[in-house]
């Protein structure tokens, strides 16, 4: 059920329950960090494997304090920039953060979301919560209540109303090693931003086979209709002139494909509003019986990046 009654979320979770919730970037599916009831529940929902962790959701920056400790410098720096808002930071745990969170990791994920309903939430509630993101494995993620709803109607009792996610894709992910700043996950903060806090980064190559953030694994965000990414869209629709072709495009509509059948991200040129748009745009695309998805490849900056990322997965057979 969709409901904009916080005070019922409030009580579910008290009770050690499983809830949908907005935040800016996607949907989560929220449970009470200190209980091990309830973080089982979110896997066995998600159908997440153990081994991929989940984020700690938390109400201030002091809260950062109960959850991690060793706290760098940087990483505090980071959090004042961008707190609350769309980073994740990967800190050294705290001894009483339960293991089923980390995946017995000793780092813990830690953001504080930039959304009113979450905030407000949070603040009802004497502890913080974990949620991943509300889709089951590796399906995309959700910006909508109603496709949290859809993809769990059944296993989840209440999802919070909190309209369309204004980011629309997940947080960016940074941790530390040997005085080393690493982006684990390109997200919706551009790198160019996080590095005019931190100075020089590294970002994790997303094809490694051991990756260090579990939800780098290859396969993800990903549609249930084929999606072909190219950089020559154009020449993509010569190859399957056979099919019913649906179209991904960044600022303009291709003539050769009837208008109903293809989603312009950002007429007006943006990469934050085409990252806004992305997931909803894929949902939509996903529904309507196409054979193929064709997306075009974006420029590789800001948070061009991110979406050529997303995609880029979402093509990939293998987990
Ligand atoms: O924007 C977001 O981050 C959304 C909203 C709901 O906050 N959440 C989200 O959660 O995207 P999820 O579970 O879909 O992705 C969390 C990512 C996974 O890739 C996981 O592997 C990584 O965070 N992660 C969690 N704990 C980690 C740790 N200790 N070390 C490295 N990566 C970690
Ligand atoms: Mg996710």
């Amino acid at each position: 059920m969709i409901s904009n009654e916080i005070s019922k979320a409030v009580h579910l979770l008290n009770q050690n329950e499983v809830i949908g919730f907005p935040t800016e970037t996607v949907y989560g599916l929220a449970g009470n960090a200190f209980s091990e009831t309830a973080i089982s529940k979110i896997y066995s929902i998600k159908k997440r494997p153990s081994f991929n962790p989940l984020i700690v959701h938390i109400k201030n920056k002091e809260q950062m304090n109960d959850i991690a400790q060793e706290i760098p410098d940087i990483a505090y720096k980071l959090a004042n920039e961008f707190w609350p808002g769309p980073l994740t930071l990967i800190l050294k745990k705290q001894p009483h953060i339960s293991n089923l969170i980390t995946a017995n990791k000793d780092t813990v994920a830690i953001r504080m979301p930039n959304h009113p309903i979450a905030l407000e939430l949070l603040n009802q509630l004497s502890y913080p919560l974990v949620a991943p993101s509300a889709n089951p494995y590796t399906a995309i993620s959700p910006t909508k209540a109603i496709q949290v709803q859809n993809y769990f109607p059944n296993e989840v009792q209440l999802v919070l109303e909190g309209g369309s996610c204004s980011v629309g894709v997940e947080s960016t992910i940074i941790g530390f090693e040997n005085n080393e700043t690493i982006v684990y996950r390109l997200g919706a903060i551009a790198l160019e931003d996080i590095q005019k806090v931190t100075g020089a980064i590294r970002v994790l190559n997303k094809n490694n086979k051991t990756p260090k953030a579990p939800g780098m694994t290859l396969k993800h965000y990903a549609p249930t209709t084929t999606l072909v990414f190219t950089q020559n869209v154009s020449e993509a629709i010569t190859l399957h002139t056979s099919k019913k072709i649906g179209l991904l495009l960044f600022n303009t509509p291709q003539p050769k494909i009837d208008s109903v059948l293809q989603i312009v991200l950002s007429p007006e040129n943006d990469l934050k509003i085409a990252a806004a748009n992305l997931y909803n745009a894929l949902h939509e695309l996903d529904n309507r019986n196409l054979d193929i998805i064709i997306a075009e490849r974006f420029p590789d900056y800001g948070l061009g990046k991110t979406i050529n990322d997303r995609l880029d997965r979402a093509t990939k057979t293998e987990h």
